[in-house]
């Protein structure tokens, strides 16, 4: 049976992430009824053609997608023609603005003439200036996700719809990222003959699938330990207020272990997912570990006590530079929810206990909601990027997608963004 195209069939939705370790592809079904997604197909090859998110060779990583993107069609028996794609990297930067709008000017000199009320097109206006900063040539603005409005001295207002003032005023999150970087990745996929129909920063899709609202009010920040990037996003009163990039990932732990054995990055990798502990006091002096000296042929032996004291060390160094970019967030009030942990590195056994034990901070691994799927897919920390991929069309919140989606009209974008401002909080 040939799968169908998805090209006109808005009940499937794709999520394709290129990772530096690993590229994973998940095909879902929209749920009309509860706005979930029915998992439909996975797939993971190893990256080839990709470092740090900067394309190395641009033939061997399309190859490469095909290859991941086929397997999953396959699991799946659909076909794909347009998805949404993860994008991470050190070109990547966000900044807090806020912008706004006079309303009602003429009622100072009326009398009796009623207020207009703040409608969609007034929230269109606010943020639509919300995005005049001044970038770069080679810089765009990826993502502009409302926090909260103010109407006159009113603040804190999460839909100012409806609303009388005489000021609408707005504060965003604002992502940009690098031109080329952004369409050098999506011409790869391009190139295969898809339409990529977002492209999104990493930690702000895997937030959607596995941050919920409670924690998202309250405060809580995604910390996605990646291969060679950490990507981190803060969230409080009910929106997002920092995100960042950290240049180093889990790639830093295997190579320490490769360095103080001498041996091989493969084995360190095999070392670190076997026996690593972030805590070391909760690993065994008497397990010894065998590795083989590669300079000398020989084999030697290391406890497992001894390797995860290395990776205790640099895993917390990580989170050192993790606690600093949070102190960047402008928060008052501490993180109620303290951190959800997703990426491969979150697998690292005992990370929790680390986290709550070394920084105090109350720490769990991120796991699916609104996902409907066997617990153990869904549910795999290096798969939360794709599985928000997958919910992103349907709970973004990112007003340039939002406008720049050029298959809605100019009503049907409108209500998307009223429809989005009336669930953001
Ligand atoms: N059980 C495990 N224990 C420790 N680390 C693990 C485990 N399983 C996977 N990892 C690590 O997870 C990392 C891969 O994570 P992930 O798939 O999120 O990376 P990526 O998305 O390809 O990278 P990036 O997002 O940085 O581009 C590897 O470094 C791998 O060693
Ligand atoms: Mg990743």
């Amino acid at each position: 049976m040939n799968p169908i195209s998805n090209i006109n069939d808005s009940r499937i939705t794709v999520g394709l992430d290129i990772g530096s370790r690993g590229i994973k592809c998940a095909i879902g079904e929209i749920k009309a009824e509860n706005n979930n997604v029915k998992l439909l197909g996975v797939s993971e090859m190893e990256s080839a053609g990709i470092k740090k998110g900067i394309i190395i060779d641009r033939d061997v990583l399309i190859d490469r997608i095909e290859k991941v993107i086929n397997s999953a069609e396959l699991m799946a028996d659909e076909k794909v023609t347009k998805l949404s794609l993860s994008i991470t990297g050190n070109h990547i930067r966000c900044i807090n603005t806020q912008s706004a709008i006079s309303l009602n000017h003429t009622n100072g000199l009326s009398n009796g003439i009623k207020e207009k009320v703040i409608g969609d097109s007034d929230i269109l206006q606010v943020l639509s200036s919300s995005q005049s900063i001044s970038l770069p040539i080679d810089r765009d603005i990826l993502h502009t996700i409302p926090q909260e409005y103010s109407v006159d001295m009113l603040d804190e207002i999460k839909n100012p719809v409806g609303m009388i003032g005489r000021r609408l005023e707005s504060k965003v999150h604002l992502v940009t990222a690098a031109t080329t970087a952004m369409s050098n990745i999506a011409n790869c996929v391009e190139e295969l003959g898809l339409t990529v129909e977002n492209i999104v920063f990493q930690p702000l899709a895997s937030a959607l699938a596995v941050i919920d609202e409670d924690e998202m009010e309250l405060g809580i920040t995604l910390v996605e330990l990646g291969y060679t990037t950490t990507n981190i996003a803060v969230y409080q009163k009910g929106s997002i207020k920092h995100s960042a990039v950290l240049p180093i990932g889990s790639k830093s732990i295997t190579n320490d272990i490769a360095v103080m054995l001498q041996i091989s990055i493969k084995e360190a990798e095999e070392i670190k997912i076997k026996y690593a502990s972030a805590l070391s006091s909760m690993s065994s002096s008497d397990l010894m570990i065998e590795f083989s000296k590669t300079f000398k042929s020989k084999s030697a032996s290391i406890s497992e006590n001894e390797v995860s004291k290395y990776v205790e060390a640099r895993t917390q160094e990580i989170f050192q530079m993790v606690f600093q970019e949070i102190s960047k967030a402008d928060i008052k009030d501490p993180l109620t929810y303290g951190i959800v942990l997703t990426g491969g590195g979150a697998l690292m056994r005992n990370i929790v206990p680390m986290l709550e034990k070394t920084f105090s901070i109350k720490a769990r691994i991120g796991q699916s909601i609104k996902i409907e799927a066997a617990k153990d897919i869904a549910d795999g920390p290096n798969f939360t990027t794709c599985m928000g991929l997958l919910l992103w069309p349907l709970h973004t919140k990112d007003f340039s997608q939002l406008r720049n989606n050029q298959n809605k009209s100019f009503r049907g974008i409108l209500k998307r963004i009223r429809h989005t401002i009336e669930n953001m909080f």
